[in-house]
C-alpha cells in the first residue's frame, strides 16, 4: 500500500491519516481471536489497570504470539511509514491496549515523542505510530482525540506522570493544551477523534498531541498500535526494559498481504517467556552480560 500525493499532503498538514475498515472482519478475527490468550497471561508484559486485574497494555506480543507476529510484518501497516521516511523500519515499541469495559483508564494528553526522547534518547522523531482497531470505536468507548497539526511543533515540554494511571507518562498540561486547540481551531476541528470499524487504521506522527479518555461503556476498545522507527533513528539509551522499547534494530522484511489469513512461517523468540537481559534497565549491566 502507497500513500497517494493527496494523502502525503494531508498527512503533512493533519499529522494523521484515517484509513476505516482497511482490514476484513475475517482478518480482524484472527487477531482478536488471540487477545483473552494473552490478556490471560502471567508475564511482565500485561501491565493492569489501577484496579489490578483488567489489562491495561499488552506489550511486545510480536515476539510470542504467531498472529501479532505476522501483524507486525504487514505490508499495510509498514509500506506507508517506510514510504515517508525514505528507509527501512524497526519496531521500536508493539502493544495492544485494552481499554476495557467500564474499567479502561484515560491516556492523558501527550506527545508519544516525549516519551521515546525524555527516557529512550531517541534522536529525532522520525517514528510512527501505526494503530488498528480490534473493536469498533466509537463516541462511548473512549476514543483517540488528536489535536490536529500540533505534530508541526515539535517536543514540547512535557511533565512525567507517574501517579494519574499505572503506567507512567510523559504528559502536557492543561494550559498548553487549551492553547493548542485554540489555535487548531478550538470548537471547529481543535479535537478530531477518527472513529469506525473494527479493521480500522490510523497512522500519526510521534509528535502529534493525543489523548483518550475513559471507558465507561459496555464496549471494548481495544487496538494495536505499533510504533515504528526509522532504523538510523534507533534509540540511544535502554534505561526502559526491553518490552517496552525495544532494542533489537533488525529492519523490518514484510510478510505477503494475505498474512493474516495464511500460516506463514514467524519466530517467536520469546513464546518461553521474557529473557532475563529484556529486564535489565541500566547499560552498564548489559554490555557486562553481552
Ligand atoms: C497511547 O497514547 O499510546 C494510547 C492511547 C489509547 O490507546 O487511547
Ligand atoms: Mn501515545
Amino acid at each position: 500500500m502507497q500513500l497517494d500525493a493527496e494523502q502525503q499532503a494531508r498527512f503533512d498538514r493533519d499529522g494523521y491519516l484515517f484509513f476505516p475498515g482497511l482490514f476484513r472482519p475475517d482478518e480482524v478475527k484472527t487477531l482478536t481471536d488471540e487477545v483473552p490468550r494473552l490478556y490471560a497471561m502471567d508475564r511482565p508484559e500485561n501491565v493492569r489497570e489501577k484496579n489490578g486485574r483488567s489489562v491495561r497494555t499488552n506489550f511486545a506480543a510480536h515476539l510470542y504470539s504467531a498472529p501479532f507476529a505476522r501483524l507486525s510484518r504487514h505490508p499495510r501497516m509498514i509500506r506507508p511509514v517506510e514510504q515517508l521516511f525514505g528507509e527501512k523500519l524497526y519496531m521500536h515499541q508493539f502493544k495492544i491496549n485494552g481499554k476495557q469495559a467500564f474499567d479502561g483508564d484515560v491516556w492523558q494528553w501527550h506527545q508519544d515523542y516525549g516519551t521515546w526522547l525524555n527516557d529512550d534518547l531517541m534522536p529525532t522523531p522520525r517514528a510512527m505510530n501505526v494503530a488498528i482497531f480490534l473493536d469498533e470505536v466509537n463516541e462511548f468507548n473512549g476514543p483517540l482525540m488528536f489535536i490536529p497539526g500540533s505534530h508541526k511543533l515539535g517536543a514540547l515540554p512535557a511533565g512525567h506522570d507517574l501517579t494519574t494511571t499505572s503506567y507512567p507518562l510523559w504528559t502536557i498540561d492543561n494550559d498548553a493544551i487549551a492553547q493548542l486547540v485554540a489555535k487548531a481551531g478550538g470548537r471547529e476541528g481543535g479535537i478530531v477523534s477518527p472513529q469506525g470499524p473494527a479493521g480500522s487504521m490510523i497512522m500519526f506522527h510521534s509528535c502529534l498531541v493525543h489523548a483518550s479518555s475513559s471507558n465507561l461503556s459496555p464496549w471494548h476498545r481495544v487496538s494495536v498500535y505499533l510504533s515504528l522507527c526509522a532504523v538510523s533513528n534507533h534509540i540511544r539509551r535502554h534505561k526502559r526494559v526491553e518490552y517496552i522499547a525495544h532494542r533489537d534494530f533488525t529492519p523490518i522484511e514484510t510478510l505477503p498481504d494475505d498474512c493474516l489469513l495464511k500460516p506463514y512461517p514467524v519466530d517467536l523468540p520469546w513464546q518461553g517467556g521474557t529473557p532475563a537481559s529484556a529486564l535489565v534497565t541500566s547499560m552498564e549491566e548489559l554490555k557486562e552480560m553481552a
